[in-house]
């Protein structure tokens, strides 16, 4: 295994550019023209710092560019990009993306510390590399240390081209030198800066500057970039929020530490669905793929206890199968407490409304706790039903048939009602070996699962009873 080596990046020279000092906000990147201790962009406090800052140049129109029209549709050069995306061996990662890496598209991947980004994006760089010219740089590990980590993971590494380099110039220089780079990595946005502004690395205005540049970059070129952002302590991208606005694509890799796998979260997509999700393990050879996310999610499932229900859910565009666990216990607090993780504190306060009101549940006295088990976080509505039964479980300390599976959108009404996708949700339960689905009315849907339909929530007490 070897890795090809940049060697002797020179710093290009850059027209000189006025510059000016201005204070700007660290938290959304407004630009203030003196100090003040609270900015007048977003409201929070002590955050503008002093940078200077590159003046932007005049521009000047170009008389020869023609602006072409939007569609021609006997254009034989219209050549459609996401048709020919660059795709990796990780069907996970390819389905995240929209089917693959469009030419000339900007990614942004971000993630908190450790969770596994560069091995990520090593082994996809590798994999690309096989079939196209690739570039991987990082500003935050040595050329060595990225060796270490091929070797580790054991990836087939001959095709890649790898560096360690921190400045936006040096970058344009080896992309210069490297016409035929097709996919470009960088590692990470945040340890990037360019020698035209004075502001640390890591600084708003070096964050957007470097990344508006390199999004120039890959538009002009073709070049495909994939980002690294470093992720805050609230779990958003560090930087202004507009690198968001300004990539193709944000990724986010989460993962609980306690747990081995990652899940690979598409949040924008110019190309692709959004909320689509893509699963690894992390492993001693760096990630693996899981494929059948169900049964991961479904693998330690304790039997014969009350207040667990399993939600047939759908993530992006797939069936994903999870378990729900609620406990309920007596509380000795003036205010009972609602504890929930994965789930929307918001929804289960309306859940329990519902149950109390429209079923005859009372939670009043008792400490509720829910925990969508795996550390999957579930954002559908149709996950109600199958808290509303972990709810009833456990408040009647009853389990449930390990065999049943729930969705099911819950209405102030009491009523259940149908859901999207719902012939894909039976169908996934089925092939798990789920003897019966409860869920809402729906005509038209075909299944040979069981099931039992529910059209009020007093329905679904009478099925766990
Ligand atoms: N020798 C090893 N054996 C098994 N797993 C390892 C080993 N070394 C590292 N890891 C795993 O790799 C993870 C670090 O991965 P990586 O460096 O890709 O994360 P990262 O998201 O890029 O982190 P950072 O934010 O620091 O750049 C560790 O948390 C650990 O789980
Ligand atoms: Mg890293
Ligand atoms: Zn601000």
């Amino acid at each position: 295994m070897s890795i090809n080596l940049l060697k002797g990046c020179r710093t290009g020279h850059l027209p000189m550019a006025k510059v000016a000092v201005r204070f700007i906000c660290q938290v959304c990147g407004t630009s203030h023209n003196r100090w003040n201790g609270k900015c007048e962009g977003c409201g929070e406090w002590n955050t503008l710092v002093e940078e200077v800052v590159e003046k932007h140049r005049a521009l000047v129109a170009s008389a020869s560019a023609p602006i072409p029209s939007l569609y021609t549709i006997d254009d034989p050069t219209l050549v459609d990009l996401t048709k020919v995306r660059y795709s990796t061996s990780f069907g996970e990662f390819n389905r995240v993306c929209g089917g693959g890496i469009v030419p000339g598209s900007v990614i942004l991947v971000g993630g908190d510390p450790g969770i596994g980004k560069s091995t990520l994006l090593l082994q996809i760089a590798c994999d690309v590399s096989g079939h196209t010219p690739c570039l991987y740089l990082s500003g935050e590990e040595s050329v060595q240390q990225l060796q270490m980590r091929a070797k580790r993971v054991g990836v087939k590494a001959e095709h890649l081209q790898i560096g360690s380099c921190t400045s936006l110039e040096e970058i344009q220089n080896l992309l210069a030198r490297h016409k035929n780079t097709k996919l470009l990595v960088v590692d990470s946005i945040q340890t990037i800066s360019s020698d035209a502004l004075e502001a640390a690395a890591g600084s708003v205005s070096q964050v957007r500057a470097c990344s508006q540049s390199l999004i120039h970059l890959a538009k002009k070129q073709g070049i495909s970039v994939i980002l690294v952002g470093h992720v805050t302590k609230e779990g958003t991208i560090a930087g202004p929020r507009v690198l968001e606005h300004m990539v193709d694509t944000v990724l986010y890799f989460e993962g609980e530490r306690h747990y081995d796998f990652r899940i690979l979260r598409a949040v924008k997509n110019r190309f692709g669905a959004t909320n689509e999700i893509g699963l690894f393990a992390m492993e001693q050879h760096g990630l693996a793929e899981v494929t059948n996310p169900s049964a991961l999610f479904l693998s330690d499932r304790a039997q014969g206890i009350s207040g667990t229900a399993v939600f047939a859910g759908i993530e992006g565009t797939r069936p994903v199968l999870c378990e729900i666990q609620a406990l309920v216990s007596k509380s000795y607090l003036g205010m009972p407490r609602r504890t929930t993780v994965g789930w929307d504190s918001a929804r289960l306060a309306m859940i329990l409304a519902v149950l109390e009101s429209r079923a005859g549940f009372t939670f009043g006295s008792m400490d509720v706790y829910l925990n969508v088990v795996g550390g999957l976080k579930i954002n559908e509505p149709a996950a109600d039903l199958a808290v509303a039964a972990a709810l009833i479980s456990a408040i009647i300390n009853k389990p449930i048939n390990p065999s049943y599976v729930f969705f099911g959108e819950i209405g102030l009404g009491g009523e259940v009602r149908p859901v999207h996708q719902t012939e894909a949700r039976l169908k996934e339960a089925e092939k798990l070996g789920f003897l019966k689905a409860l869920c809402a009315q729906k005509k038209g849907v075909e299944t040979s699962l069981p099931i039992a339909r529910l059209e009020l929530l007093k329905d679904l007490s009478r099925q766990l009873a």
